[in-house]
Parts: structure tokens; sequence; C-alpha cells
């Protein structure tokens, strides 16, 4: 099974950029810029890197953004995923940043965005990986700040494709951020939204009829609600699950009781995403290995997977096409060779 998902062609959902800075990086850009680190050695930081909750692990993560400085550090974290991503045979990639983590220490917006763009931009052109970006909104600031965010962003919104809402979930409901998803959507941009990862059922129904999103992310606590999974198997709401991250920030003990093949079993759009690779120690093909060894998924369970990481992307409707039936010849295929 770990060769058919090594050369699976796939799509990845649910990934943070700056949940992508490897230690050996960290101190790098550490160094680039004249920064201490709380740590003394690469192997210290690596060691640091275990975690209780969802804020245990924003606080290890936002310390760990403050090394990116300048444009050029931007590029070098995006490039460096991407050249990973194009390793795990992923063929696009849909990537959050959190811009309110870079601005609120006194760096243009620009920088950020030029930085991270311009290695999206590198990658469609010589990796053959295409790619999309999602705004973030930091919940656990207030929704004023998210609004004075998004005006910041509107000269840059043609590099933009949707807004999400990420960090700290207890206490900081989507309803929260109504306005400023409105201007959003006004502005041509879809909608996404951590919702359900540690908060209850209520706010991912709110994500859905308030922020009116076009996906969720994690929701795995969407089986507390039987009205709710409903909802979401008839209007076949995407779902970016992220297994490893789940076990790894406590939301499940281990593997064996996350509830991802329950979810696919209730019909749901399921798909599997790393979420902060780095941080978790697993990029998206091991979620999907460690997903299917530890659950017994079936071979045709992780193709499903796949297909619905296209199905769920937003990308237009022809080259979702292209992805499909690139993955169904890869199936076919794989058929063969088992036979
Ligand atoms: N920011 C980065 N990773 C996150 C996660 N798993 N949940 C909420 N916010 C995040
Ligand atoms: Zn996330």
């Amino acid at each position: 099974m770990d060769d058919f998902i090594n050369l699976l062609p796939k799509a990845e959902l649910h990934l943070h950029i700056e949940g992508t800075l490897q230690p050996e990086l960290l101190f790098e850009l550490a160094e680039r810029n004249k920064i201490s680190l709380p740590y003394k050695s690469i192997e210290e930081a690596y060691e640091a890197y275990k975690f209780q909750d969802l804020q245990s692990f924003l606080n290890v993560y936002y310390q760990g953004s403050a090394v990116l400085l300048q444009e050029q550090d931007f590029f070098d974290l995006t490039w460096a995923y991407l050249q990973k991503a194009k390793q795990q045979n992923v063929r696009h990639v849909e990537i959050f940043f959190d811009p309110q983590s870079h601005t609120n220490r006194g760096l243009p917006l620009e920088v950020v965005m030029t930085g991270i763009s311009h290695a999206l931009k590198e990658a469609e052109r010589t990796l053959d990986i295409s790619t999309g970006l999602i705004l973030s909104f930091l919940r656990d600031l207030s929704a004023e700040a998210a609004l004075e965010t998004f005006q910041e962003a509107i000269p840059f919104r043609g590099l933009i494709q949707a807004v999400g809402l990420d960090s700290a979930e207890r206490n900081n409901p989507p309803s929260k951020f109504v306005n400023v998803f409105d201007k959003a959507r006004e502005n041509g941009l879809l909608t996404v939204a951590h919702a359900g990862e540690e908060g209850p059922p209520a706010y991912i129904w709110e994500a859905m009829d308030l922020l009116k999103v076009s996906r969720l992310d994690h929701c795995v606590r969407c089986l507390e609600d039987d009205q709710l999974v409903e909802r979401l198997k008839k209007e076949q709401i995407p779902l970016t699950v992220c297994p490893i991250s789940n076990v790894k920030l406590r939301g499940f003990d281990t593997m064996a009781q996350h509830p991802l093949k329950k979810m696919l079993e209730k019909g749901l759009c399921v798909t599997v995403n790393s979420d902060d690779p780095a941080y978790f120690g697993a990029y998206v093909n091991e979620n999907y290995k460690q997903a299917s060894d530890i659950l017994h998924l079936s071979q045709e369970n992780i193709y499903q997977l796949a297909k619905n990481s296209f199905l769920a992307s937003f990308v237009s409707e022809p080259q979702k096409e292209k992805f499909i039936k690139e993955l169904d010849d890869y199936r076919t295929s794989q058929k063969c060779v088992n036979l």
C-alpha cells in the first residue's frame, strides 16, 4: 500500500505554510536574520515539538514564524515545501498563510505575499504543480483586526482564491467573523473555516450557515451530531481532515481512535491532509499511510480520498476532470501490476 500511496496523484487542501518550517530552515533563517531561538540545537527543536493541545502547539508555531522577516525567507519556506510536495506526487496544493502573525510583527503584507507567490509561480512553471493561496484570519484576534487585514489585502486580491479562519478555536466561534466573510464573498473570494477541530458541532453549523463556507477544515467532531452528519452528506461539503495533526494535538489519543474511516463510511466527502507537517513530523503521504495502516483502509478507500481531494479543490471543472483522469489511469495501471 505504501508504494500505491507514494505515486498516487493527489491534492493537498489543508496546509499552513508557516507549519512547514523544518527546524533546519528555522535555524538557517534565525542566523540569517540575527534572531535568537529558545533551542540550543536542531535536535532540541525537534524534542520541543510535543504538544498537549492546539494552544500549546500554536505557541511554538507562532514563535517559529518570527524568524521570517524578508521576502526571500517566505520564498525559501514555500519553495522547500513545494519540492517536498513534488516528491510526494502532490499535483495541486491550496496553501493557507497567516498574514496577521507577520504584520503584527511590523512586516509589510507585500513582503509576505510577494515571497510566497513567487515560489508558487516558480512551482507552476518548473515542478508542474498547480497552486492556490488562502488568506487565513486568526480567530483569537478581534473581528476588527480581521477586517483591517482584509482591507490591506485588497490590492493583492488577484493572488488569493479564498479566505479562511484558523488559530485557537475554543471560545472563538465563526459568528464573530460574519462581516469580514461577507466582505470577502462580495469581493469574489471563496470561504473556508477550521471548525470542529477542538470546537463543538455548533461551530460547524455556524461556519456553513453564517460564513457560507465551500469547505470545512478538520470537522472531526461532526460525528457528535447526527443531523449535522446528514447535512454534510446531503450537500457533500468537503472536509479537509488531518489525521496525524489530530493525534499530535491530542484530539484523539491514538490513530486507532480517529474517526476518518467512520466519516468515509458515512458517505462524507473526506480528504486527507498534513496541516503543519514540520511540527507533526508527517507530510501528506505519511498521513495517508498511517491512517491506512492503522484504520485498515482499502485501496478503494485510498483512491476515494485522492479523488475527493481533486473534487474538493478550487480548480476549474476541466482541470478537475484532467486530474481525475490521471488518477484513474494510475489506478488502472496499478491493477495491472497487482494481477
Ligand atoms: N494554525 C496552524 N495549524 C492550525 C490548526 N491545526 N488549527 C488551528 N489553527 C492552526
Ligand atoms: Zn489547520
